[in-house]
């Protein structure tokens, strides 16, 4: 079979297949080296570091990536310092008897630091240089895509709708990554809020892929070798996996959140925003349940995961699991591989007998 197509030749990678981006400390140095030196990309999500930590990570990825590898941000306006202390109250008093159950204090609103914003990620970005500079929830100004350009990094928008894959393409991005609400983790809308188009992988690559001319990386459900090959037949020229990755023993996750995509608990998913002010998919867990019909006294983001975190944290250390969601797929009964190598080499043996078989047929 023949890997090498339009995004292989943009991204200088010998296979199509791309490891997502984990933000808020799910990705590992180790996981996107290894998926880069397969002859992939691996991605690192940095939408929680500073500015000198995402310098400091580059360096790292250079180091140990041999080939292309991408640095991702979440698009943000900064104003998070606008959520009033009164809303923040409410906020508590909605999550308190979690809190209560764990016998932790709630804690107070948290502040958030300069060097956490996206203007000085961004800088970072621009001064490491890494090969691919990737992103969610919006289009970078057109002066940030035009220095990228000028320095030699490449652009990777990402797509819940044909819409806004149009307003990537029109910025000059060099390729999209269209994400189907299968996918584990945010629905990154942009152009409206994500409740309103949760459109599914199987409508969505198709339809992005007319509608644009640059490379259209398909995200969400893939799991194996059928998804890859369903997504090239459907016009994607590469794909995004997620879940799959987050499971093998080289990401961050802990090793609660692995055993629960290998186990029973992951047959279920469910969209919420209690854990960090954006929809995203994890399992099903009370907070989630609970929480679900009434989003107005959620914090917004970054808020609400900073005032989260420490709940998750004792969660895990007290083993109550059913109180929080993992993030994960809705593919991930699929999953069956538990190191990036096996699942990377897997990947590529399923795909290419899908279409040997396809070829006996015709
Ligand atoms: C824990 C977790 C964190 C994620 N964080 C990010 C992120 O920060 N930026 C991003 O572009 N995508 C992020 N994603 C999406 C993945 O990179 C990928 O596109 C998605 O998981 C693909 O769908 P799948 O899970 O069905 O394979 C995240 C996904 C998960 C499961």
């Amino acid at each position: 079979m023949n890997w090498k197509n339009d995004l292989t030749r943009t991204l200088k990678i010998h296979y199509p297949i791309i490891q997502g981006p984990f933000g808020g400390g799910y990705s590992s140095i180790t996981l996107s080296a290894t998926v880069t030196n397969l002859g992939g990309m691996g991605s690192f999500g940095a939408h929680h570091l500073s500015h000198d930590e995402i310098l400091t990570l580059n360096n790292q990825l250079k180091s140990k990536c041999k080939g292309t590898y991408s640095i991702n941000l979440w698009i943000k306006n900064d104003s998070y310092n606008d959520f009033s202390n009164q809303d923040f109250e409410k906020t508590k008093a909605v999550f308190k008897p979690y809190f209560d159950e764990l016998n932790i204090p709630v804690p107070e609103k948290p502040v958030l630091t300069e060097d956490h914003s996206y203007g000085r990620q961004l800088e970072a970005i621009l001064k490491a240089k890494p090969p691919v500079f990737s992103f969610v929830y919006g289009v970078p100004d057109e002066s940030v895509l035009k220095e990228c350009k000028k320095r030699g990094i490449l652009s990777l928008g990402t797509a819940t709708t044909v819409e806004e894959a149009v307003l990537l393409e029109d910025a000059k991005v060099d390729a999209i990554v269209a994400t189907g609400f299968e996918a584990g983790g945010h629905r990154v809308a942009f152009a409206d809020e994500p409740e309103n188009n949760l459109i599914g992988g199987l409508s969505l690559i198709p339809r992005v892929v007319d509608a644009v001319k640059i490379p259209v990386i398909a995200a969400g459900g893939i799991a194996d070798g059928r998804g890859i090959a369903a997504a090239l037949v459907l016009g994607a020229k590469g794909a995004q996996i997620g879940t799959a990755f987050l499971a093998c023993e080289e990401s961050n996750a802990s090793h609660a959140h692995k055993n629960v995509l290998f186990s029973q608990k992951a047959e279920k998913t469910v969209l919420t925003k209690s854990f960090t002010g954006r929809l995203a998919r994890g399992t099903d867990s009370i907070v989630a349940q609970e929480t679900l019909q009434d989003a107005s006294r959620i914090a917004p983001y970054p808020i609400q995961g900073l005032f989260m975190r420490p709940l998750r944290n004792a969660a895990l250390q007290q083993n109550k699991l059913e109180l929080i969601s993992f993030w994960c797929g809705q593919s991930a009964p699929l999953i069956k591989n538990k190191t990036a190598k096996e699942l990377f080499t897997t990947l590529k043996i399923e795909t290419e007998s899908v279409f040997n078989e396809m070829a006996d047929i015709a």
